[in-house]
This record gives C-alpha cells, structure tokens and sequence, in this order.
C-alpha cells in the first residue's frame, strides 16, 4: 500500500519536497497552505510533471486539514523564512503562532503521524511541535543538520576537489552559526579531512558552512530550498522506508551528549518508528565545548517560546 505523506507550507521548500517525494512514487502526497489556489495550483503542476518524469500524479492540494487524514509523515515547513538581515531567531514569535496551530490541526486528523519539521528558528519550532502534538519524542524530529552537512561536504568538495560522494561529514547542535561540523568524523573515501587539508583551508570550510544560510540569503533575497527540500525528502524515505539510516537530526536529549531536555542536531537512526536511537558519536574536548556553546543559544531561543 503506498504511504500517504502530507507537507504544510507549499511555498518554496514544502513544494521542493513534495516534488522530490512525487518522483520517488510510493506516497500519496497532501500538500497544504493558506493562500487560496496556492497548493493546488503547485499539486497540479507537480502531477503534471509525472508524465515527463515517469511518475503517477498523486499529488493533492488544499487549504482544509481534512485530505490529511491518516498521515504516516507531516512534513511542516509553513510559516515565513528569513529576509536579508535576519537571523533564523528573528521568526521566532510568527512561526511559533504558525507552527503551533498547524501542528493542532496535523494531530486531531494523523494522531500516528511522524512530524518533520523544518519551520525556523528550526530548534525551538521543534519544542512546539512536540508540545502541541503531546507526541513521544520519537515522531516529533527536525530537519538541519543534513542540510548543513550538505553545505559542509559541498564546500570540502571544492577546497580539495574531490567527489562529494565520497565525502562522510557531520554537522551537529543547532541550525544556527553556532552549528558544530564535526572534523574529527570527516573523511573523503575514509581518509580523515585533516590529512587531506591543512587546518586553515578546514577552518575556512567550517565557516562557509557555519554562515551557509546566510550567504543563500544574501543572493537570492530569500532562504534556500533546493537542498532544504531534498533533505526533507531524504528524512521521509528513512522513515517511510524504514531505511534505518543514520543521519544528523534534530532530536529531543535526555541526557544524551550531556544536554537534557533540549532540541539539538545529533546522528540518529531513522526508520519506521521514527527516531530510533540516538547515536553517540566520540567527540574532541573541542567539539564537545562547541556543541555546548550551541545548546546554550538554542536554550536562549526555546527560552521565549510561549509553549513550551
Ligand atoms: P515560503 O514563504 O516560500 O513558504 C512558506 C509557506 O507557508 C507560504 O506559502 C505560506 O503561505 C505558508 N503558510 C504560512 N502560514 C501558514 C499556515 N498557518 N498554514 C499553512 N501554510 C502556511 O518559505 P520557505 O522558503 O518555503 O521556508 C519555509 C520555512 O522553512 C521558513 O520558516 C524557513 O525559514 C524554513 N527553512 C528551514 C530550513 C531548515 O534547514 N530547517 C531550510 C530552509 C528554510
Ligand atoms: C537555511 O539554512 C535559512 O534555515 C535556512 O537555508
């Protein structure tokens, strides 16, 4: 039987996604958004896509909740993204009012669902989802750090012009400059980054990643969403496919990585049932610091939140 996938927000990213998921075709697809006409008119192109692309058109839009019914996973991406001179923060007070009610509604119709979240400040969009959606920490789980980590290997491809397919990386902590590209656990066809790249080129590549959002939205006026979409995508086939894949993902800690009660980027296994551990990876005294400093700002954000 083909799963049945809903995406909230059918602007840039959510409709990135929603056609990366139609040509994978084993999903029936709901695609949802305020603006009247909007989805439908994405759903329609999509699924006339298929006839070009070789996939069947499943695609519906709507602006109800109604055609969500029996979700497996909820992609939600509705709310603004950030202008030129913004920080991810800045959305913090809109999208939480957005995110929040929009994941009401995605509870009373799927209460089984999986939620993906993508919304930014994407951290503290994950506390209120989980807290609206009253959901196991298991099927509430946002989308960053393969993001991230794709900007991470993209750069490393460049500076020492290798593949990228042979690139192993790992961004973890928030989706924030804060963000933590984990070096020790980068390799290009399993020889580690440092023997390949002196440490000023690394640090160069740290960097770029660090403030990777920031230079999408300082060229196109807007936030990215051709990787943000893909890598949404990719979180739907772990799960959907019970893939058990093993991928940076914002997940809610207990304890793990020493932070309690916080959403932070960390490797999990993803499959059916969502996270299905979080995986503890060695890291230096260095990142160990660095993955602190950022749960410390992704606690200053959750920390305005009005749901908790
Ligand atoms: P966009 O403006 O193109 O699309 C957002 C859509 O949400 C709009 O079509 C809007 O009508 C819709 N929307 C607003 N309120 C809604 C509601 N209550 N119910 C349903 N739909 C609603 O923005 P874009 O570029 O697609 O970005 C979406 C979000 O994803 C932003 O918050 C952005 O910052 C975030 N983002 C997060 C990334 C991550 O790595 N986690 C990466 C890229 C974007
Ligand atoms: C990005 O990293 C702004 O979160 C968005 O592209």
């Amino acid at each position: 039987m083909r799963k049945k996938v809903t995406v909230v927000g059918a602007g840039n990213v959510g409709a990135t996604c929603a056609q990366e998921l139609a040509r994978r075709d084993y999903a029936n697809i709901v695609l949802v958004d305020i603006k009247p006409n909007f989805p439908q008119g994405k759903a329609l192109d999509i699924n006339q896509a298929g006839s070009v692309l070789g996939y069947e058109p499943n695609v519906i839009g709507t602006n109800g909740y109604d055609e969500t019914s029996g979700s497996d996973v909820v992609v939600i991406t509705a709310g603004l993204p950030r202008r030129p001179g913004m920080s991810r923060d800045d959305l913090v007070a809109t999208n939480e009012a957005i995110v929040g009610s929009v994941t009401k509604e995605i509870v009373k119709r799927s209460p089984r669902s999986i939620i993906i979240v993508v919304s930014n400040p994407l951290d503290a969009m994950c506390h209120v989802a989980k807290s609206a959606s009253n959901f196991p920490r298991e099927r509430v789980i946002g989308m960053a750090g393969i993001l991230d980590t794709a900007r991470f290997a993209a750069s490393i491809a460049w500076e020492t012009g290798m593949s990228v397919k042979d690139i192993t990386a790992m961004v973890l902590g928030g989706h924030g400059d804060q963000m933590v590209p984990v070096v020790s656990a980068t390799t290009v066809g399993g020889v580690p980054l440092e023997q390949l790249a002196p440490r000023g080129r690394i640090s160069k590549m740290v960097e770029r990643t660090r403030t990777g959002g920031g230079e999408l939205v300082n060229l196109l006026g807007t936030s990215a969403w051709y990787a943000p979409g893909a890598a949404a995508a990719q979180m739907v086939d772990a799960i959907c496919l019970d893939e058990k894949r093993v991928l940076p993902c914002t997940a809610y800690l207990e304890g793990e990585y020493g932070i309690d009660g916080l959403y932070l980027g960390v490797p999990v296994k993803l499959g059916a049932k969502g996270v299905e551990e979080i995986v503890k990876l060695r890291l230096t005294t260095d990142e160990k610091r660095m993955l602190r400093t950022s749960a410390a700002a992704v606690r200053e954000v959750v920390g305005v939140l009005k749901s908790r």
